[in-house]
């Protein structure tokens, strides 16, 4: 990669190039750092309250995320009496079933790292096989290549990481693709985080076909399915903050649209909360015009047990 710049804290780790800022000299070893002031200085709580506040449940998510903050924020205090630790590795695998949370976090991670000065620019950049890996022979190199070059001072996402790998097909040009993201991942200089995302039992299997993916990866996170009462506070929270509530009368029905809905194909979690919200207003926007009668405030804001009962969720 050539937009390799350095990481100005620690210029040790940087070797010799001469063009980045120089660290300023070390604290003298009786001094001492306010963290509490170094912390607010970061803005790194913004981002910790906004995981906390935005998603519901995911506490062991949550603490990593935290444990990893405060890491990061020790290490920069480290930095400053020249203390070198190394940047440490933090390639993590999101294992899940969709709709769990996995997308959402890794934006927060990447606006964590960057201001924790781990990575410079703190964008995402998602993709799948299909934005890795080419068709023909020699497509493959430039493509990863470009995608790895978009994603530099960011988080790459990549979403279902096994569909890399084809145990029946030793050719398979994934394996390549596989081998140019393992040099960039094993480069603990590169300014990127690898963060693996797809179903738990896959991703099992795709790292021990390959040992050295797995070994470059410090954080297995897993994203569990989530529980009838978190599904329901999810949808709350997703009303809430679109402006809309519950009228009495569909608060159990909500209840059992999201428990018939939990058991049906191709139920995605929170996505599915999310979906089931959006044609309940749908059908509420419809309702209100098909009366033609004034609206006020309640009753552009309630959604009502018909909104939810005319789903196909009912129909047996
Ligand atoms: N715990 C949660 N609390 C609130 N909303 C959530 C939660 N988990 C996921 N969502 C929402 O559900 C949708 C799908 O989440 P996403 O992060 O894309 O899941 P994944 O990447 O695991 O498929 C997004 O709109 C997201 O904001
Ligand atoms: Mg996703």
């Amino acid at each position: 990669m050539t937009d390799r710049l350095g990481f100005g804290m620690r210029p040790e780790a940087n070797g010799a190039a001469e063009d980045e800022p120089q660290a300023p000299p070390p604290l003298p070893p009786d001094a001492s750092v306010d963290l509490a002031r170094e912390r607010a200085e970061s803005q790194v709580d913004d981002v910790l309250d906004a995981l906390d506040t935005e998603l519901v449940g995911l506490a062991p998510v949550k603490t990593r995320i935290r444990e990893i903050a405060a890491l990061l924020l020790i290490d920069r205090v480290r930095a400053r009496f020249g203390i070198d630790s190394g940047r440490p590795n933090l390639h993590m695998s999101f294992t899940g079933s969709p709709g769990t949370g996995k997308t959402t976090v890794a934006v927060r991670l990447a606006e964590l790292l960057h201001r924790l000065g781990y990575i410079r620019r703190g964008h995402l950049v998602s993709v799948t096989r299909d934005d890795l890996v080419g068709q023909y022979v020699g497509h493959t190199a430039p493509k990863t290549k470009e995608v790895l070059k978009r994603a530099m001072g960011g988080v790459l996402f990549i979403d279902e990481a096994y569909y890399l790998y084809r145990a029946e097909n030793e050719r398979d040009y994934g394996q390549e693709a596989i081998e140019i993201l393992l040099q960039v991942m094993e480069n603990q200089r590169d300014d990127l985080v690898v963060v693996l995302a797809g179903y738990k039992d896959r991703m099992d299997s795709f790292f021990s076909s390959n040992p050295g993916m797995s070994s470059r990866i410090a954080h297995h996170i897993d994203f569990p399915d989530y529980e009838p009462v978190e599904l329901e506070a999810i949808g709350r929270l997703m009303m809430e903050r679109e402006g809309y509530r519950l009228s009495d009368d569909a608060e159990p029905v909500f209840r059992d649209y999201l428990e018939r809905r939990r058991v049906q194909p191709r139920f995605a979690n929170a996505r599915s909360v999310r979906n089931a919200i959006e044609r309940a207003r749908l059908r509420h926007a419809n309702r209100l015009l098909a009366t033609g009668a004034p609206v006020d405030r309640t009753a552009l804001t309630t959604l009502h047990a018909d909104d939810f009962l005319s789903s196909r969720v009912f129909t047996p």
